[in-house]
């Protein structure tokens, strides 16, 4: 257990998380070295000898700490902006491990990612495939390119997060795409060589994602027959995690198991870009009880931490488990709500919690994933620090921001 209770304290790996809280200041993120490498190693064995490139979806946590520690291990880089590109390379991440997702990339996007050497785009509409084939003409290079289909699967999750039916804006319709591989065949600075495909995220139930594998490999095989050099299937992220106790979240060895039970025998390197199942569990957002506060309905928790700093509660009534960092004896039901002036503000709602009092540090937990990288200056509140443990030591990886940083690029009209 990474995140447990000793001695009545919360420990992260090695390490008090109290020794954080007091010397870093609340609110702060702080993820386990350990937790997010076991979680990507367990998707790289459990591929084993077939050809594989696991992709992790920077989006999840983009900090560069993290992305390096990653890079180190040997793990490709799913991206979606040209401002994920440059976090990579800062990082030290292969270029040629790089895949380049997204519904909307721009022109200049695409050249820095031309011009970087990324391994593939996976695009989504025709549009784009014109502007990538011009600007690899342009530079005189062959551009690799997967389509990303869209198999009408639908992924059990929160409609913000399922991505993978006819009316998304992701992806082509699958029955569309052999026309669009045809065509595709005038740009002559493209090559296909994959197809790609991500149904939505937090899917507990994965036989979706399972049937959507099915779809993508039958289209592969018409493709291949119709003389299509396709190499590489991409089957996006998706794996959900378990945010409640008790939540039965897969393995990630029982799903990759699963999955290569589909796509062992079709002679194709397999993508993969999972984001929240690497980085979700390996992190926890530190907060401080600012205040208790009584209504005659409801009781209150008041805290440092805003939806600012983790919007996952506001905008999915996201379920993040709050625990104290000295554990407590009691029980309460409260809001645990923060400063930010919207009812919208909260951490979590109708809650049982142990009895915390006015200064006691919460962790609330499974933040590793969407929970920085989703976060904002609203009400101008400087966004937290960001801190990586690893044993019994830790490092600053994000320093907590300043008023100064709230208003850099900004000057009063004179
Ligand atoms: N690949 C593509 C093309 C994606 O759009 C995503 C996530 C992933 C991979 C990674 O999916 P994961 O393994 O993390 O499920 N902000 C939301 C999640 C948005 C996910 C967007 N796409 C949240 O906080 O739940």
């Amino acid at each position: 257990m990474i995140f447990r209770y000793q001695d009545d304290k919360l420990f992260c790996e090695m390490l008090a998380l109290e020794d954080v809280a007091e010397s870093v200041g609340t609110p702060c993120y702080v993820y386990s070295s350990a937790a997010i490498l076991q979680a990507w190693r367990a998707y790289d064995a459990a591929f084993g000898e077939l050809p594989h490139l696991v992709c992790y979806a920077v989006k999840a946590n983009s900090n560069l700490s993290v992305l390096k520690l990653l890079a180190d291990a040997g793990a490709g880089f799913d991206i979606v902006s040209g401002g994920e590109l440059f976090r990579v390379l800062r990082a030290g991440g292969d270029p040629k491990k790089i895949v380049f997702s997204g519904v909307g990339k721009t022109e200049a996007e695409i050249e820095l990612a031309l011009q970087s050497g990324i391994g593939t785009f996976n695009s989504e509409s025709e549009g784009e495939l014109a502007v990538i084939d011009q600007v690899a003409g342009r530079l005189g290079l062959i551009a690799e390119f997967s389509l990303r289909v869209n198999p009408d699967v639908n992924a059990d999750t929160h409609p913000y997060i399922s991505t993978g039916l006819r009316d998304h804006k992701f992806g082509i319709d699958i029955a569309d795409a052999p026309a669009i591989y045809a065509r595709a065949r005038q740009f002559t600075n493209l090559r296909a060589s994959g197809v790609s495909c991500h149904i939505g995220s937090q899917i507990l139930d994965y036989s979706p994602i399972l049937e959507a594998a099915g779809k993508v490999l039958t289209l592969i095989e018409q493709l291949q027959a119709e003389g299509h050099a396709i190499r590489h299937v991409d089957l996006g992220g998706g794996l959900g995690i378990a945010y409640k106790d008790g939540e039965n979240a897969p393995s990630i060895a029982t799903f990759i198991a699963d999955l290569r039970e589909r796509v062992d025998r079709a002679g194709l390197t397999v993508t993969i870009e999972p984001g929240r199942s690497i980085v979700g569990n390996a992190g926890v957002l530190l907060t401080r009880v600012l205040y208790l506060k009584k209504s005659p309905s409801k009781q209150f928790v008041i805290v440092d931490a805003a939806m600012n700093d983790l919007i996952r509660p506001a905008l999915y009534k996201a379920h993040h488990t709050i625990r104290p960092l000295r554990a407590t004896e009691g029980a309460i039901v409260a809001d645990v709500v923060g400063p930010v002036c919207e009812t919208g503000d909260f951490l979590a709602r109708d809650r049982e919690l142990p009895a915390v009092i006015a200064g006691d540090l919460l962790a609330v937990e499974s933040a590793g994933a969407y929970g920085f990288v989703q976060s904002s200056n609203y009400n101008s509140r400087t966004r937290p620090a960001e801190v990586l443990v690893e044993g019994s030591s830790w490092r600053i990886i994000r320093s907590r921001e300043t008023n100064e940083d709230l208003v850099r690029g900004e000057e009063p009209l004179l």
